[in-house]
């Protein structure tokens, strides 16, 4: 398996659109503190619930696009192993290899974090029971024949018996502004300003940062453009389906109802039988 982070000048291929958006740069520093609130636990509670319904017990699991890892390094809490979490960012990866690190009940083989592209995601053969995406780290590949071979290259990596579930926004979420915020308070301030491309299905968000130096308390400032593409529940499922993927339910905003007109979050759980 080639380490990208590791090999001088290389990248990941298809990077071009993460580069020019200057996104998982700078706030991975900070994303832990952004997510204080976020309820990862609870959503793999829900989708450890769908794992049981379907009678599986799942072992190995695969984050795709796991950030700093706190989805994945709460799976290895949870007793799975091993667990592997890949991710685009250099960044985000080695915030989660420290904070592997530090677990010191977590050994090597537990838990493992790799540079890596969903799209083109090559961890020499190997498969997973469980293969999770979080926290829609999926709309962040904009190109739609880029998720279909992310689809394929998850299918790839999942067991015969195994599943696949992964969660989106959905078009109404990114179409009604959800990521413009303001914080200007704590040490982390953001002040966010989303638009929305209708005709391209494209969230672009301007973010911009104040960290407060624990210390000298002064503020340092930073900016990212983060983008996320709309996609919809048909085009999902037969995206999913084309890669080989059976039994596809979608959920709205982790629930067990299918979604409705204004879910903001979609759940989808598949398996590849
Ligand atoms: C909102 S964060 C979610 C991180 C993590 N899943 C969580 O739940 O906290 C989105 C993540 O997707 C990653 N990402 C974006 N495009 C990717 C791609 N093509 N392949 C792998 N990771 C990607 C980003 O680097 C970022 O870490």
């Amino acid at each position: 398996m080639e380490r990208w982070d590791e090999a001088e000048g290389q990248e990941p291929p298809g990077t071009t659109a993460a580069r020019e958006a200057r996104q998982y740069g700078d706030v991975a520093a900070v994303y832990d503190t952004l997510m204080e609130g976020v309820p990862h636990g609870a959503w793999l509670s829900r989708i450890e619930k769908a794992v049981r319904e379907r009678g599986k017990a799942p072992r190995s699991v695969l984050d795709v696009a796991c950030g700093t890892g706190i989805a994945t390094l709460l799976l290895a809490r949870r007793g799975y192993s091993p667990v592997i979490g890949v991710d685009l960012s250099a960044d985000m990866i080695r915030i989660a290899r420290t904070k592997a690190t530090a677990a010191s009940r977590l050994s090597e083989r537990t838990v493992q974090f790799e540079v890596q592209n969903a799209a083109t995601l090559d961890l020499d053969g190997a498969t997973f029971d469980l293969v999770i995406s979080l926290f829609d780290s999926l709309n962040y590949i904009l190109d739609p024949r880029d998720l279909q071979s992310a689809f394929c290259r998850v299918f790839a990596h999942t067991a015969a018996g195994g599943m696949f579930a992964f969660d989106l926004n959905s078009l109404y979420a990114l179409a009604h502004d959800l990521f413009t915020q303001t914080n200007l308070f704590g040490p982390v301030q953001h002040v966010w300003s989303a638009n929305w491309d209708r005709e391209a299905r494209l969230c672009r968000v301007e973010m911009a940062f104040a960290i407060e130096d624990a210390q000298t308390g002064a503020l340092r400032r930073f900016t990212e453009t983060h983008l996320q593409r709309a996609y919809t529940v048909p085009e999902i499922t037969e995206w999913l389906a084309v890669a080989g993927f059976a039994n596809i339910e979608c959920f709205g905003n982790y629930g067990t109802r299918p979604p409705g007109p204004r879910s903001d979050r979609l759940l989808f759980v598949c398996e590849k039988s």
